[in-house]
Order: structure tokens, then C-alpha cells, then sequence
């Protein structure tokens, strides 16, 4: 069978005769065979709206990152992953638009909060911080600037919005939705594995500034799932140049909102589509996240 083409820029799936799911803001979901198919499309979402222009590389990069963390990190947690290399038979007709971007995955039943870690003051925290001094109930010192490195990680949980934006919650908002046995386990494995990303990041040259983790239960067995410490799920900064007083530079997508923001979109759907050298800065800027925290180019 000819090699499959790595280089086929995918912003939908289509994959007849596959039992297709859902289509989230940037993956294509389908069962095959009672199992979860989660294909990393190279769509991108700004500001909560998806874009009609596809980033080439992005669902290679988002998924192949997710494995080197996986992978990294599985002494933590067990995690959902199958296989990304081996897929059913089924699959094969086509290979051009699953290689390199997708995991079969066990299927769980995630559970209903976003398990955010937060190591530094950033986005909803820096906003919640400012209002009231406390992050999801969390008092902080008194003071610290934007973007200021906190005295510890912090867990600061989520709703899981099915439309519109996560909501932050208390821990104790966290125990009446998932239970105190849950929510405790949840918080300590999300600390630890923030703890280890950001400690194996920052000599890479990149501030691990915040991040999102999904978990789902295969019967009382919690499984890390969805994606692992991507520029998607989490702020990465580059660690040259951090300052603390400002916003930091977002890695990847600085380029997409400078150029939305200069163009004066409302933020309404549907999205512009994007120009070229935008397009072309903002897969460089992915690409160079997976080989600063990988050591090596995406193939
Ligand atoms: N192993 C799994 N079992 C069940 N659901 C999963 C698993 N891994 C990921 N998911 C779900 O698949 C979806 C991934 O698609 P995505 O495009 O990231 O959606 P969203 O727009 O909600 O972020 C998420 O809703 C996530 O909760
Ligand atoms: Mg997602």
C-alpha cells in the first residue's frame, strides 16, 4: 500500500461508513469498533470561534505532543490511548486523513469539570484575582502583578460549557459535581503532572503558564484523557522575554489575534479567513513548540 500523504492539510473529515460522533471546535470524533477515534483536525479556534482557514500541521502537532506527554507522564495516571499508529482495518481506505493527527482511544465517561492547573496569573485568574484576590475560592497574596509566577500551583477547576465559555468553579463546586474522593484524586494528579510538565519545560525554554486537563472514568478506573499540555490546552510562553506587569506573548495564536484585532472583527461567527503569512507564522510558531519540547522537528 502506498505511504499515506503527511502533508494533507484536513479542516474536516470525512471517512464513510465510520460511525461519525461529533465534530468538537478542533476534533472529529468516531466510534470504531466501542472505541473512541479522536482525529486532530488543523482547524483553529480564536476568541471561541472556529476559523474557515485550516493551520497546516496543527492536528499533527496537537496530537503527536499529546503522546510525547502521555507517554512522558504515564507513571502519574493511565491515560486513554490505544494505539496511534496501529488502526483497525476499516481505517486503511483512509490513511491520508488519519496518520500522524489521531488516537483510538478507550472510551470513557468524562467527567463534568475542566481540571485546570494554574502556575502563574493569567486570563480568567489575573481577571478573578483582581476582582476579588481569590481564584475559584483560593486566596492569593495580596499585590502580585500580571502574569507573576505564583508561590505554588494552584488547581482551579471549570464547568464543561457544552456552548459558550467554561465557568470557574470552587473546589467545593468540584466535590457536588463529581464527589470529594474524585475531586481530591482529580486535583492531586493534575498538580503533579502540571508540576513535571512545567519542571521538564522551563530548561526548554518555555513557561508552562497554565494548562487544562480532561479525566473520564472506565468503571471506578480514572483515565487522563483528551489532549495532554498542547498549545491548545495550555499557555505556553517563551521563558525569553518573560516579565512579569503585561500579558506575555502567547506562543502560537499571537499572530492569529494581532491580525484579527487589526482588522476590527466583532468576534461574531463566522470567523475571516486568515492571510497567508498569518497562516504561515502561526503553523512555524506550532511546529516550534513540539521541537522545543520534544528536541526534534515534527516529521
Ligand atoms: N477517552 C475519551 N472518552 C470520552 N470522551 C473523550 C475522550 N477523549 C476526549 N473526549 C472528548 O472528546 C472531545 C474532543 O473534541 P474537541 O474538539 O477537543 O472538543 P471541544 O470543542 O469540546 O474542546 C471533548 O468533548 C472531550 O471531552
Ligand atoms: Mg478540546
Amino acid at each position: 500500500m502506498a505511504s499515506p500523504k503527511l502533508n494533507v492539510v484536513v479542516r474536516e473529515t470525512n471517512l464513510p461508513g465510520i460511525h461519525f460522533l461529533n465534530r468538537g471546535k478542533v476534533r472529529d470524533l468516531y466510534d470504531v469498533g466501542g472505541q473512541l477515534l479522536l482525529i486532530a483536525t488543523d482547524r483553529l479556534s480564536a476568541f471561541d470561534v472556529v476559523l474557515p482557514t485550516p493551520i497546516p500541521d496543527k492536528g499533527r502537532v496537537l496530537t503527536q505532543l499529546s503522546l510525547f506527554w502521555f507517554n512522558l507522564l504515564h507513571d502519574v495516571i493511565p491515560n486513554h490511548i490505544v494505539t496511534a499508529t496501529d488502526f483497525p482495518a476499516e481505517l486503511a481506505p483512509y490513511r491520508d486523513q488519519i496518520e500522524g493527527r489521531t488516537m483510538l482511544c478507550k472510551r470513557t465517561n468524562p467527567l463534568p469539570i475542566e481540571c485546570v492547573v494554574r502556575g502563574y496569573l493569567s486570563g480568567s485568574g489575573w481577571k478573578d484575582y483582581r476582582a476579588t484576590g481569590k481564584i475559584c475560592g483560593i486566596a492569593l497574596p495580596p499585590g502580585l502583578q500580571e502574569s507573576a509566577r505564583l508561590p505554588e500551583a494552584i488547581f482551579t477547576p471549570s464547568t464543561k460549557a457544552t456552548s459558550g465559555h467554561d465557568e470557574n468553579i470552587s473546589f467545593d463546586g468540584a466535590v457536588s459535581l463529581i464527589g470529594a474522593e474524585l475531586a481530591e484524586k482529580v486535583r492531586s494528579v493534575s498538580l503533579e503532572i502540571y508540576r513535571r510538565a512545567a519542571a521538564y519545560a522551563e530548561p526548554r525554554g518555555i513557561i508552562l503558564a497554565d494548562t487544562k486537563f480532561e479525566f473520564g472514568l472506565v468503571g471506578n478506573q480514572l483515565i487522563w484523557i483528551d489532549e495532554a499540555l498542547t498549545p491548545d490546552s495550555s499557555r505556553f510562553w517563551p521563558a525569553h522575554g518573560y516579565q512579569p506587569g503585561r500579558a506575555q506573548p502567547s506562543y502560537d495564536k499571537q499572530y492569529v489575534r494581532d491580525y484579527l484585532e487589526r482588522i476590527g472583527w466583532n468576534k461574531q461567527p463566522p470567523g475571516p479567513e486568515l492571510p497567508p503569512d498569518v497562516v504561515a507564522a502561526t503553523r512555524g510558531k506550532y511546529r516550534e513548540a513540539y521541537r522545543q519540547l520534544t528536541g526534534h522537528e515534527l516529521s
